[in-house]
């Protein structure tokens, strides 16, 4: 498709969120021992990179690919684990990390899967939420900005694998 984009957020204020959400993290975490940051590939990878320069704890980081049928830009029910974790969860304190939460569908699968493992404890930390979107019910605990209904790329997200470099949020539209 044939398109433009058009700056939604600036790196400026990427910046300011990632702050403001790494204290409210940091004050939370602050009597844990460690902490297991679980980031869902591939579009979290910028988000967490940012975030975890700024959190205080002892951090420690794993990567887990979901992807859910359907194809075209709204995922299916059916979620599959295409890449599991490299470490056990069993015992330990776990922080998914997201670079968006539209339907809810994924998140709330690859949560549901991480709890029959039995971690100590589990939260959820999204960029971007469309609170618009949301089909399903799943508890988000950190939510750096919330957006309208549109698509957007950059700052990890893609556009047909586009775009994942930018250093701020775009709008996608069509020319
Ligand atoms: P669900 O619906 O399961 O989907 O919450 C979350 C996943 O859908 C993708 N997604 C987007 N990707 N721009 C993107 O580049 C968007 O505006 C967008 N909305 C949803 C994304 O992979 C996310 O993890
Ligand atoms: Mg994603």
């Amino acid at each position: 498709m044939k398109h433009t984009l058009e700056e939604m957020i600036s790196q400026d204020e990427i910046n300011a969120k990632l702050d403001a959400l790494a204290e409210v993290i940091n004050r939370d975490y602050a009597d844990v021992d460690n902490l297991l940051l679980v980031g869902l590939l591939k579009g979290s990878v910028v988000f967490m990179s940012d975030l975890a320069r700024r959190l205080t704890c002892d951090v420690r980081m794993d990567f887990m690919t979901a992807s859910s049928y359907g194809g075209g830009t709204e995922s299916s029910g059916e979620v599959k684990i295409v890449m599991d974790l490299a470490n056990n969860i069993h015992g330990r304190h776990v922080m998914l990390v997201e670079d968006i939460i539209d339907t809810g569908r994924t998140l709330s699968k690859v949560r549901e899967l991480l709890m029959t493992r039995h971690p100590a404890s589990i939260k959820i930390v999204t960029f971007l939420d469309k609170p618009s979107r949301r089909v399903v019910d799943v508890p988000v605990d950190y939510v750096g900005i919330a957006i309208p209904d549109e698509f957007v790329v950059g700052y990890g997200l893609d556009y047909a694998e586009r775009y994942r470099q930018l250093p701020y949020i775009a709008k996608v539209v069509p020319a």
